[in-house]
């Protein structure tokens, strides 16, 4: 869906944010537009994504992770592979891009597992942009390696030790800094969150998932899905792979979001879930907050679902009902996190272990005519000092 001429999808979305950065964020609007009717733009992020990302990235029928269950097929969509090992990266190609277009001499962006934080420094790398990223300090910590990596493409870390020092943190940081220098700087988002354009251009970079996961369907199975299932941090990785679908009536759309120690103890990351509506970080969407509108701490073991507020877009398909979203814990997380690298193989990202971990208690309701599709949407090698050091 377009979002109106305000950014809104439905009543989600808009530009919340303070006057120095209106007109940066119109001057990206204008750009957007133009680039994205240009073919050869789009042409040069088709072939990045080809030669340097790997696409498409695989569909592939899992073996052994649902034996037992009933007897459902399970499709992964493999963006584990991708380099850099995350979605991430099809949204940072699209966005250096532009910056590139625009003339801009500088990329910042806020990171939570780092995963994004890498694709940044990456595009940074093969591009010629210096990048600065912002990281919460609890994150600096759980995710260490891929601060190494930062730094080893050249990035500088800046570890922000405000607030919960997570994720919200991290975007706090990044758009004071953008405001400062919004001339020469280019923000590259992570996620469907923030300011109009940024949830609609995201989508656009990441639709790619949707788009190549529903012709392998059609190509391989003959068939559509039954049913499509994402985890739900801002928000990307679930619609770029719903943005494929969402014009397919018949196939159900699950979000899945970090449920942390259960919705019900306040433990949790589960914006959709436990949230209410309110503004964060440039938009009106779901978020975590008490009474007085202060945004609650928020708990994930999954430091890129760790966030309090999500993307607007998925606010509007939740309220219009066209998806349906749901909660894992970290617990149940953590279960289909060791299940599923021993039964099949792959090492997924925590993240990514909560979409599986609701793919398997949707295969119990499910038989051998539907076909559940899961995003995987990043690798388990960030993950593993942290499970190591549990
Ligand atoms: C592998 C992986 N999956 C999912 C997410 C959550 O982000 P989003 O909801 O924007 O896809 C992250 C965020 O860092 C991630 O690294």
């Amino acid at each position: 869906m377009q979002p109106n001429a305000s950014g809104y999808f439905g009543d989600f979305g808009g530009r919340f944010v303070p006057e120095v950065l209106v007109a940066a964020l119109a001057e990206l609007e204008r750009e957007i537009e133009i680039a994205f009717a240009d073919r050869g733009f789009w042409e040069e992020y088709h072939a990045t994504l080809r030669d340097f990302v790997g696409r498409p990235s695989p569909l592939y029928r899992t073996e052994r992770y649902l034996a037992g269950i009933s007897g459902v097929p399970l499709l992964l969509k493999r963006e584990d592979v991708n380099h850099t090992g995350a979605h991430k990266i099809n949204n940072t190609v699209g966005q250096a891009l532009l910056a590139r277009r625009m003339g801009k001499k500088r990329l910042i962006a806020e990171t939570g597992a780092g995963q994004h934080g890498v694709a940044t420094a990456t595009v940074g790398a093969k591009f010629g942009f210096p990048v600065d990223v912002y990281m919460g300090a609890i994150d600096v910590q759980r995710q260490a390696l891929n601060v190494f990596i930062m730094q080893l493409l050249g990035a500088q870390v800046h570890s922000v030790s405000g607030g919960t020092q997570t994720l919200k943190d991290a975007t706090n940081e990044a758009f004071r800094v953008w405001s400062e220098r919004v001339e020469d700087t280019f923000y590259v988002i992570g996620s469907v969150v923030g300011a109009h354009p940024y949830p609609y251009m995201v989508r656009e970079f990441q639709k790619v998932i949707g788009v190549e996961a529903r012709a392998q369907c059609l190509e391989r199975y003959g068939r559509l899905p039954t049913d499509v299932v994402a985890c739900v941090g801002g928000g990307s990785n679930a619609m770029g792979i719903f943005s494929g679908f969402v014009d397919d009536g018949d196939v159900a759309l699950w979000g899945v979001e970090a449920g942390g120690a259960g919705v019900e103890t306040g433990k949790t990351a589960a914006s959709l879930g436990a949230g209410s509506v309110g503004v964060l970080h440039g938009s009106r969407s779901y978020l975590l907050q008490d009474g007085e509108g202060q945004v609650r701490e928020t708990h994930s073991i999954s430091a890129g679902l760790d966030y309090p507020g999500v993307g607007p877009e998925h606010a509007f398909l939740k309220e219009s009902g066209r998806a349906k979203y749901v909660s894992v814990t970290d617990a149940q997380a953590l279960d289909a996190f060791y299940a599923f690298a021993r039964t099949e193989g792959i090492i997924p990202a925590l993240e990514s272990a909560h979409a599986l971990a609701y793919a398997r208690d949707l295969a119990a309701r499910r038989g051998a005519d539907d076909v559940i599709l899961v995003c995987l949407s990043g690798r388990g090698d960030k993950d593993i000092a942290q499970l190591r050091d549990r």
